[in-house]
């Protein structure tokens, strides 16, 4: 498999470049990051610590995206609508970790599916897959009765709140509980809370890789589910998985649970 890593001198882009490097069926054909990046014209392998490996860190989306069959992105929102038209134009698969996207990027990312096969997740790992599915079982199991209520913890640097995971929570939650309306956080005279309201708060401080925890608070009792990651490996191996994937699938959108099967 021939990969391309966009923002790819980020803290998942060096990952993703580090696996990358490591598995023996891929070859890192690209590299692109933003046009005023420091690392710009440096090596991407020196960048992501595991010496030089031939690729240049280049701004130029489609020079960075030639020859590549998919192209991995872990970015900024407001960056992946010209990946993603390009992406099309080129006939390069997409595996899209960049959260909160825009509606421009939501757009692009739409319109290349008609074209390419693109996988997008906010959190590319088995178990917050799983914390959805066990938040699904255990809201139907506890009922109404039950409020919702998610908290997020991240790295200070993080640039982005709520998180892609937290609002992929939410949503799940939303799929058993149709009536819930998501909140971003509560600040003030709020007054009492409602049945049709589900919180979510942001935390950020460290370098907390992300945790996640959706509490299930009834009378006499409470359950609180929590995902932990402890290293951004995880993100980058799922994304690896998803383009192993897409690789040669017909053009259309695929999830995280259609990659991990089962
Ligand atoms: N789906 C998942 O499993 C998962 C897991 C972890 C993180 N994420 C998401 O992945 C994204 C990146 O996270 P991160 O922690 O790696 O952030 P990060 O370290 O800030 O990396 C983002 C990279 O994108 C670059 N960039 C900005 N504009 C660009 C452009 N126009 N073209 C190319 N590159 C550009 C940035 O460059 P500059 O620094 O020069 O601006 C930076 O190197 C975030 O949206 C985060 O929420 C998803």
């Amino acid at each position: 498999m021939k990969l391309a890593v966009f923002g790819a001198s980020g803290r998942m882009g060096q990952a993703v470049t580090r696996l990358a490097h490591a598995a023996p069926d891929i070859q890192l054909v690209g590299a692109i990051c933003a046009a005023d990046d420091p690392a710009l014209g440096r090596d991407a392998g020196e960048v992501a610590g595991v010496g030089a490996i031939g690729v240049e860190l280049s701004a130029d989306i489609a020079a960075g995206l030639l020859g590549a069959d998919v192209v991995i992105d872990f970015s900024v929102a407001n960056a992946v609508a010209p990946l993603f038209a390009a992406s099309e134009k080129a006939g390069v698969a997409i595996v899209s970790g960049t959260t909160n996207l825009d509606e421009r990027g939501q757009r692009a990312l739409e319109q290349a599916a008609a074209k390419v096969p693109v996988v997008w997740a906010p959190n590319m790992s088995r178990g917050v897959q799983v914390l959805a599915e066990v938040v699904q079982h255990a809201m139907r199991r506890l009922g109404a009765e039950f409020d919702v209520e998610i908290v997020e913890v991240h790295h200070r640097k993080k640039l982005d709140a709520p998180s892609g995971t937290a609002i992929r929570l939410a949503d799940a939650a939303r799929e058993v509980r149709t009536e819930l309306a998501e909140l971003r956080g509560r600040d003030g005279q709020v007054g009492a809370r409602t049945d049709e309201e589900m919180a979510v708060f942001g935390v950020r401080g460290g370098d907390v890789i992300g945790d996640h925890t959706v509490h299930l608070l009834g009378p006499s009792e409470r359950l609180e589910l929590t995902h932990r990651a402890t290293d951004r490996d995880l993100f980058a191996r799922g994304a690896i998985s998803a383009a192993r994937y897409v690789l040669g699938r017909a053009p259309g959108r695929y999830t995280i649970a259609d990659v991990l099967g089962g």
